[in-house]
């Protein structure tokens, strides 16, 4: 499978669960803008066979590179940054549940959603869009995990798929800055997540980014039950030269730590 290929079956699955990213895809397309991607985000469980350990090595089929690993403490989570064989394509971002510091209420949820995927389901490149592979959870299993990791419900509601895409705004001609961005996304009727305020990052951290919260779908649980719940945001990123004069090309821990957050829509919070 080629790269585009790859990211067009993302695109796909993504605009499915997001209809509201498409829609402001074509909002920026109409004001004549490239619309780049800058990085696709996956969330997982630390679990085989979907742990970033067994997804990695597709990635690195595809012809990507590991760059850096990430840690996010209070979420319980691991992550790697993995950078495109040629400038221009997508990153991506893989986070995993460290399943193993939750308390054991979600350890034995998230076991037994686990054991039952079959492995031959994840020995190619399209896992990413596999979507869930074990049984829907019931709706208290739900509330279980997201009582202690909105992140443990996301993922056991909906598997594995694009988390969020995200639009490279150093491509964009009609915006100069990530707030200008911002508001052609809330003229366009989005709302723009406001965890850890609307810009996280900095020029002096080489990365600025924002997001729109989640959109919500109705997801048919266990017993028949269904439920409206967060499913995809779609994120904003400028780069910034470093010392060296080259575009940072990383990820910045402490702001994609508020950024996880667009799918939290219980409690939004502006600190
Ligand atoms: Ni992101």
């Amino acid at each position: 499978m080629d790269l585009d290929a790859f990211f067009e079956h993302l695109w796909r699955d993504y605009v499915a669960m997001a209809p509201r990213a498409a829609e402001l895809r074509a909002v920026f397309e109409a004001r004549g803008d490239t619309v780049v991607n800058d990085h696709v985000a996956f969330r997982t469980f630390d679990r085989a066979p979907i742990r970033v350990a067994d997804l990695e090595p597709h990635l690195l089929a595809l012809g990507y590179t590991p760059l850096e690993p990430y840690r996010f403490d209070d979420k319980h989570l691991n992550a790697w940054a993995y950078l495109p064989p040629t400038a221009g394509q997508p990153r991506v971002f893989l986070s995993e549940l460290c399943t193993e510091e939750m308390p054991g209420e979600v350890v034995d949820i998230v076991d037994a959603l686990c054991a039952q995927i079959d492995p031959g389901a994840c020995t190619g490149p399209d896992v990413f869009w596999s979507g869930r592979l074990w049984a829907a959870p019931t709706w208290a299993q739900y509330e279980t995990l997201r009582a202690h990791s909105e992140y443990a419900a996301w993922m056991a509601a909906l598997g594995l798929r694009p988390n969020h895409f995200t639009i490279h705004v150093n491509a964009l001609d009609s915006c100069d800055t990530l707030e200008d961005v911002l508001r052609v996304v809330e003229e366009a009727g989005a709302t723009v997540s406001a965890a850890g305020g609307r810009i996280k990052g900095s020029v002096e951290v080489g990365l600025e980014q924002g997001s729109t919260i989640a959109d919500r779908a109705e997801v048919e649980l266990a017993d028949g039950e269904r439920h409206t719940i967060p499913t995809c945001y779609y994120e904003f990123a400028l780069r910034h030269p470093g010392p060296d004069g080259t575009l940072y090309q990383g990820f910045v821990a402490s702001s994609a730590d508020r950024i996880f957050e667009s799918t939290d829509t219980r409690a939004p919070s502006a600190s």
